[in-house]
């Protein structure tokens, strides 16, 4: 193996602390905490697991945090009242809605509610136009992570050729959206591009983010470029469940210069930046300064 790995798990560790030293300062010149309200639909276990995770690291940097448990078969209706009670909350800076939502609730519609300016998952309509027209917006926690790492692994991004695999909007197309925003020449790829790995050979970043397990081998990648793995996917393997990504990581590793791992790479980026939008949410409200490096 070549590639040097990008520990993820490491790295979020210090954006967290980044974000808890800011948040301590701001406590001591004003008083005030920055507070985060995340609401959940339905009994989903691995929904519960993430909010309790995220929940409980809200606090370890000493913001506030609000959870909202809601019963699966809440109403619209009843969603949306919740969500304009938050929106005027002055002691709630960021309003995350867990997805999947059940199926009896427009997603679109419940996201489209949030106040732009409280939207930490940067999925709002009007964030997602800011974004694509370069302007500040809240970003989408994993790819805000993912440029970090990056910027963080490189420095200066400039010029060079990004390769991103998956056309989400959660991922695939905010990704390609920062990646523009730091000057790389950016492709955005799928499962029905043509000749996959001859695209992606001409990339001196590759972003996998499609959702299925192994599926860029090290054939596909530029000796000496940088695999940054978004996929997380449980499979069998030798009668044992494990975790893999969206990268065959033994063959990448073997021709990349760096690479994340899974998992213990992307993953526990999202979170340490859900709380550094947090804490950019709560300066913009209160036209402080924004936190150094903790935003696009
Ligand atoms: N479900 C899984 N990941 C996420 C996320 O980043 N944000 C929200 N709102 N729901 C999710």
């Amino acid at each position: 193996m070549t590639a040097q790995i990008i520990d993820g798990k490491a790295f979020a560790a210090t954006v967290r602390a980044k974000v808890a030293a800011h948040v301590a300062r701001l406590k001591e010149e004003f008083g005030e905490h920055p507070g985060l309200a995340v609401v959940i639909v339905g009994e989903d276990p691995a929904s519960h697991v993430y909010v309790r995770s995220k929940a409980k690291q809200t606090i370890e940097v000493g913001m506030n945090s609000y959870e909202h448990k809601l019963p699966a078969d809440t109403s619209e209706a009843e969603l949306l009242a919740l969500i304009a009670k938050l929106n005027a909350d002055t002691s709630v800076h960021g309003i995350l809605v867990q997805l999947p939502l059940p199926k009896h609730l427009d997603s679109d519609l419940v996201i489209n509610s949030i106040d732009p300016a409280k939207d930490v998952d940067g999925f709002h309509i009007s964030n997602v136009g800011l974004l694509g027209t370069g302007q500040k917006s809240m970003v989408p926690c994993t790819p805000l992570g993912c440029l970090m790492m990056l910027r963080d692994y490189h420095g200066d991004l400039s010029g060079m050729n990004a390769v991103v695999v998956g056309r989400s909007n959660i991922v695939g197309k905010p990704m390609a959206n920062l990646l523009l925003g730091d000057s790389c020449t950016v492709t955005i790829a799928h499962s029905r591009t043509k000749d996959l790995p001859s695209v992606v050979r001409q990339a001196d970043i590759v972003v996998a983010a499609v959702g299925r397990p192994e599926m860029v081998k090290g054939d596909w990648i530029k000796p000496g470029a940088t695999v940054i793995d978004v996929g997380i996917n449980r499979i069998e393997r030798d009668g044992k469940g494990i975790l893999v990504g969206d990268a065959d990581f033994d063959s990448c590793a073997a021709v990349a210069g760096a690479i994340t791992p899974v998992p213990g790479g992307v993953g526990p980026m999202t979170i340490a930046c859900l709380l550094a939008n947090t804490l950019t949410a709560f300066c913009r409200a209160k036209d402080l300064p924004e936190p150094q490096g903790l935003t696009a």
